[in-house]
């Protein structure tokens, strides 16, 4: 399946401004030659875009809402597009707001064409915050909630319907940073979550076997990486790191389970920040990821000779 390549060139749901450069730091990393490499025909089509960052404060418990309504329309038209093409759209962002537009199109790409949906969150948090219980405002830390339908018009009901995914859609993986009302709101909507703690105790190999238990050749599986899922040890091109986060290792192998499924319809790649990064590490580390999401395996396997 061919891959396009979307680049979002914003942090207009974030409080730490730069993710904005997550595109071209991903490109200069090599991204689009990585994926070539493992077989797969790859387009890039650029960067969609959008109204700049005003760095205001919160109104009403959101920051930027019209703004983020916005790029997030545009982007849900650009993922769907590219998704009726038959393609596998790889958004390269930006803020993990940006999410909300592009599970959109996929969800309602898998309405319209009878396929199941199954969700990866790999995140530190859970970004299923609410303008009720926000800490901060940042748009960025509610996509999971705005899309089981929790938020404003704008942002729930973009693609067409409210709710655009179900809490059963999605899995949350690496869990690290929850706060204190999201805790609440997870357990009341009954949002499934591996967190860290699940992590430490059944290893990444039996968490990733739960999180696609049921996944069959039916399923349109869409991968949303935030790059602080990573331990910011390897990570640090970051705006909101939480120590403990899963290792080199553990990630390739997350990485590799996911490709083994031969499902994956649609990726996310956000929240990298380039001006707290480190000579471009958490770029390049993010590229050696999505060779192994993309079929790089260190033997062959029986089914690929
Ligand atoms: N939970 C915090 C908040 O609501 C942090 C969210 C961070 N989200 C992210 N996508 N990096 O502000
Ligand atoms: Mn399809
Ligand atoms: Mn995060
Ligand atoms: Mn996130």
């Amino acid at each position: 399946r061919p891959v396009s390549i979307i680049g979002v060139p914003t942090d207009i749901g974030a409080s730490a401004i730069g993710a904005r450069m997550g595109p071209e730091a991903l490109r200069v990393a090599g991204i689009v030659e990585a994926i070539a490499r493992y077989g797969c025909p790859v387009s890039d089509w650029g960067n969609v875009t959008g109204p700049l960052n005003p760095q205001r404060g919160p109104v009403d418990g959101f920051r930027h809402l019209d703004e983020v309504a916005a790029w997030n329309r545009t982007l849900h038209d650009a993922i769907f597009a590219e998704l009726e093409k038959g393609s596998l759209p790889l958004m390269v962002g930006g803020d993990h707001c940006l999410a909300i537009g592009s599970i959109s199109a996929v969800a309602r790409h898998c309405r319209e064409r009878g396929h199941k949906l199954r969700i990866l969150w790999l995140d530190a948090h859970a970004d299923f915050n609410t303008s009720a219980i926000t800490p901060s405002g940042n748009i960025h830390g509610m996509p999971v909630a705005c899309l089981c339908g929790h938020g404003p018009a704008e942002l729930t009901g973009i693609g067409g319907r409210t709710p655009v995914i179900s809490p059963a859609d999605i899995r949350l993986i690496g869990i690290r940073s929850v706060d204190e009302g999201e805790k609440r709101f997870l357990l009341e909507q009954g949002v499934e979550v591996f967190d860290m703690r699940y992590i430490d105790e059944v290893g990444m190999r039996r968490t990733l076997e739960m999180a696609l238990d049921g996944v069959d050749e039916d399923t349109h599986l869409h991968v949303s990486l935030d790059v602080d899922f990573l331990d910011p040890e390897i990570a640090p091109g970051v705006g909101t790191t939480v120590r403990g986060g899963p290792t080199y290792r553990e990630a390739q192998l997350c990485m590799e389970m996911i490709a083994d499924t031969g499902r994956l319809g649609s990726l996310d790649i956000m929240e990298l920040n380039p001006a707290l990064d480190h000579r471009n590490m958490t770029a390049e580390l993010a590229v050696d990821l999505v060779e192994s999401l993309f079929g790089k395996s260190t033997l062959l396997r029986l089914y690929q000779s």
